[in-house]
């Protein structure tokens, strides 16, 4: 084999929204496991923290790219400059109340970064031959939240549930989810779509239920709940994700779209209350305890989606996929992280974060009693 084979072998993967929660996680998980290098292209937007990553900064095998997925010269440009063997589509714009607030921003990068980056695969596979073109994959990172929500008897999200997507950002997602098909039909780019359910791990933006209640609670905050709390969501552990996505990668049929979920079925209340109970355990200097005293019933999100569960019996099958955390193992893992990096809390909570929080929290009045509804 000539050294310009053996190179192209070697060839990176591109990363978009590497430095954010699941894909800082996964660079990590993928550089840790020798995996060969990383390209990571992201915007930095408020969810991007180039920290995450400090650990591989220096590596030879990490490159980073500040940059926009929306900026078509600079895709083509990475992409022909790195020959990348596959592109991990993590950017986005990824908070449903924020995308309920503003959602111009969600249909620019969900979609129209979507579209770019699709145009440039698309472009760049075209060119390719042989082993190389063999190899080639465009992974979508996407979300359970296209499928709508269920009634509490109805069985889970399954690859082939109708898409019914309700808030802007399920909008958005489920709309890059039909460019990928789309262009894997017409085109022949030889994409995978994963859905997968809601995460929690290190690295999680503040913004998200997990950590803000683990950050409020710290402080003495009101930990506030949407609704009267009984909304079901389906956790998964950060890490399990990351493997769920290289086995995709490595293994997964193209053309395909596989669940991600942990069956780990909460009702947002019994998770804040175990939250509660573990701080109370392993955070005992905090201001107000117990924890579950700063429990605060707020108004609720506007269409909030009642239910989620995801189905991944065809990944588990097909892949050989399946959940290394439970429930309770990763949330103790995640609040013993969160403690110990008091620090990163901190700085990605400053300046624009207390914005966001006077902006969506500012107008959600406690709600007396919502909770025994
Ligand atoms: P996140 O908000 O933590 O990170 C998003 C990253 O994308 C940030 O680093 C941000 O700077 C970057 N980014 C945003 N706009 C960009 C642009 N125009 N160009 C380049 N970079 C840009 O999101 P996350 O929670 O890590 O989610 C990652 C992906 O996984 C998203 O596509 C999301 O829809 C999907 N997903 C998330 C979950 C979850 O529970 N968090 C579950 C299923 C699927
Ligand atoms: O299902 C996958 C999705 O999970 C991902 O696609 C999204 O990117 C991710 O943000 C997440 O969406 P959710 O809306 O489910 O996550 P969030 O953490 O915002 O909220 C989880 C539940 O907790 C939801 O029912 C709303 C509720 N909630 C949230 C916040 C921030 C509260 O009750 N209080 C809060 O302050």
């Amino acid at each position: 084999m000539s050294t310009k084979s053996r190179e192209r072998l070697n060839a990176p993967i591109l990363v978009t929204g590497g430095a954010g929660f699941i894909g800082s996680n996964f660079v990590l998980e993928w550089l840790g496991a020798g995996n060969g290098p990383v390209v990571n292209l992201d915007k930095l937007t408020y969810a991007g923290n180039p920290e995450n990553l400090a650990s591989v900064q220096e590596s030879p095998e990490y490159t980073f790219v500040h940059g926009d997925i929306c900026d078509a010269a600079l895709v083509k440009q990475i992409i022909e400059q790195h020959r990348p063997r596959a592109v991990v589509h993590f950017a986005a714009e990824s908070h449903v109340d924020r995308s309920i607030l503003g959602p111009e921003a969600f249909l620019r990068t969900n979609i129209d970064g979507t579209f770019t980056l699709l145009q440039a695969a698309r472009a760049f596979y075209g060119t390719l031959e042989g082993e190389e073109k063999e190899r080639f994959r465009f992974l979508h990172v996407s979300t359970d939240e296209v499928y709508g929500t269920l009634e509490p008897e109805d069985p889970a999200f399954h690859e082939e549930t109708p898409y019914a997507p309700n808030s802007p950002y399920a909008a958005s997602k489920a709309s890059s989810d039909h460019l990928v098909r789309a262009w894997v039909h017409t085109y022949g780019l030889p994409a995978i779509i994963t859905n997968c359910s809601n995460n929690y791990g290190p690295y999680q933006f503040p913004e998200k239920l997990i950590p803000l209640m683990i950050a409020n609670a710290g402080k003495g905050k009101p930990l506030p709940v949407y609704g009267d709390g009984q909304q079901v969501r389906d956790w998964l552990y950060v890490a399990d994700h990351c493997r769920a996505l290289m086995a995709v990668l490595e293994r997964g049929r193209v053309g395909e779209t596989y669940n991600v979920g942990g069956g780990n079925q909460r009702s947002n209340l019994e998770v804040v209350t175990t939250l509660c109970a573990l701080l109370d355990e392993l955070a005992p200097e905090s201001p107000v305890k117990p924890h579950s005293q700063l429990i605060t019933y707020v108004a609720d999100r506007p269409g909030h989606d009642r239910r989620y569960a995801i189905d991944a019996r065809k990944l588990e099958g097909e892949l050989k996929w399946s959940a290394q955390e439970s429930f309770e193992t990763g949330l103790r893992k995640t609040v013993e992280w969160y403690l110990a990096n008091a620090a990163w809390v901190e700085s990605v909570t400053s300046g624009a974060y207390q914005n966001w929080v006077k902006q969506n929290y500012g107008s959600r009045e406690s709600v007396a009693g919502e909770g025994s509804r």
